[in-house]
């Protein structure tokens, strides 16, 4: 492993050039300096002497909802899943697999203790027996660090050796989804679970499991240290908060950028360096595949979490991809009903059979908009989990708002 800044793109170009794929390291804040700096004083103080249930209110104070995209109130969960008898589990999904999000990435890569703080707190919370850590194995760079880290925790007493247990993905969209990932974690193959039970109750080995997304965990670890403001105190167009956009596709900077939850598409793409030279904003995609595509005249609306449902969209994990007049929407939503199909479990057939169907059906040379509507529907009403229910999202919004190219 080679240690170096952050990835640019032109050091990128160099290991490319040389031949060498063994992960970069960034240059990222390890233990030592994590400590230095106050790090794991909240944990240790509450550990000591904090009540549970006042950390859950202060998180839910915050506004905190859940970061992997749902948006469910993460203080509630805390709270759901202490209700629940013993043993009980925290399952941190960090499979990050929905095209385009790499937000938990960024911060993994830079700063993993305000993470483990924020985890190991939330385990603290629950009375976890065990944390699992589900993390995607695409990041080798981040399971390099977290390995390293979660040792160092170990050694300065911090956590019993074990009690953190990380475990790699193998590349499975499908394994991001909760109930899949806790089938992953019990060594099964990943295929999602009816709900209810939901997972607070019935989790991994069957016992009750706070599932927790990187970011949001991150974000609990900066509330418990800096105050419930650092993320509530901020308000913008009505909305309370803030979101890492990952931002991708037609901009001049593509990254993570940190703004409030109340943002629209302009202000991010402003803050992304406003669109790539030569490049006119046409088209986007909100956050992720799942929430489709809509068009650049739909730019006023703050893109948190519920404000885009009245548009049959939603923020999600805020993967942004701008896409420009030099694009094909078709071309798009194809690509994200291919990505559908490849990723389907296969478990019920709305999903498996209607992604395959979809796909052919949008390789004819006009749409058959009736009979894609038809199929859309029956994915929608009837597959089990959400990649089924939320596949039908490009099609449908690319028949509402670009018809003429279909
Ligand atoms: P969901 O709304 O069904 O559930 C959200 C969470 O709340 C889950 O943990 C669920 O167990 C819990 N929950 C809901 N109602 C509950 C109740 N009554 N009692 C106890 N717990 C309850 O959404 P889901 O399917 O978990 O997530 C969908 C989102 O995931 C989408 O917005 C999508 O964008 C996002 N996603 C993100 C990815 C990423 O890479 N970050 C990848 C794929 C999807
Ligand atoms: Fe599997 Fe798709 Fe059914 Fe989900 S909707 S359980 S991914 S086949």
């Amino acid at each position: 492993h080679r240690h170096v800044d952050h990835a640019t793109p032109e050091k990128v170009q160099e290991v490319i050039a040389a031949g060498d794929f063994s992960p970069i390291i960034p240059d990222y804040e390890g233990f030592e300096a994590y400590r230095a700096a106050g790090g794991y004083e909240q944990l240790e103080r509450l550990r000591r002497e904090g009540d549970p249930e006042a950390v859950a209110e202060t998180v839910l104070s915050s506004g905190l909802r859940g970061l992997g995209g749902a948006g469910f109130p993460s203080g509630r969960k805390w709270q759901f899943v202490r209700a629940e008898p013993g043993p009980r589990y925290l399952a941190v999904n960090g499979d990050e697999g929905e095209p385009g999000t790499f937000k938990d990435r960024y911060y993994l890569e830079r700063t993993p203790h305000l993470f483990l703080e924020g985890a190991l707190i939330a385990a603290w919370v629950i009375e976890a027996e065990k944390v699992f850590i589900y993390m995607r194995d695409e990041y080798p760079a981040v399971l390099h660090i977290l390995r390293e880290e979660i040792a160092a925790l170990e050694r300065a007493g911090i956590v019993a050796p074990g009690y953190i247990d990380l475990r790699r993905g193998a590349g499975a969209y499908i394994c991001g989804e909760e109930s899949a990932m806790i089938e992953s974690i019990e060594g099964k193959r990943g295929l999602p679970r009816h709900r209810p039970p939901f997972v607070a109750q019935v989790g991994v080995f069957g016992r009750p499991t706070l599932v927790n997304n990187v970011e949001t965990l991150y974000w609990v670890g900066r509330i418990c240290r800096e105050g419930p403001e650092v993320f509530g105190g901020v308000v913008k167009n009505g909305r309370r908060g803030l979101r890492s956009y990952s931002v991708s596709g037609r901009v001049a900077k593509p990254g993570v950028y940190l703004l409030p939850a109340g943002s629209t598409i302009r202000d991010v793409i402003e803050a992304a360096g406003g669109m790539a030279e030569g490049h006119e904003f046409r088209a986007w995609q909100p956050g992720g595949p799942s929430s489709g595509i809509l068009p650049a005249t739909l730019d006023d609306v703050p893109l948190d979490f519920d404000t885009l449902q009245p548009h049959g969209s939603f923020i999600g994990s805020a993967a942004v991809v701008v896409l420009s007049d030099k694009d094909s929407v078709r071309e798009a939503a194809l690509n994200m009903l291919r990505f559908f199909e490849d990723e389907s479990c296969g478990q019920c057939t709305p999903c498996r059979v209607g992604c395959a169907k979809a796909v052919q059906l949008m390789q004819a040379d006009r749409w058959d908009q009736g009979l894609l509507e038809e199929l859309c529907q029956v994915m929608a009403d009837a597959s089990i989990c959400g990649l089924g229910q939320a596949a039908p999202n490009p099609i449908r919004l690319a028949i509402k708002h670009f018809g003429e190219e279909l």
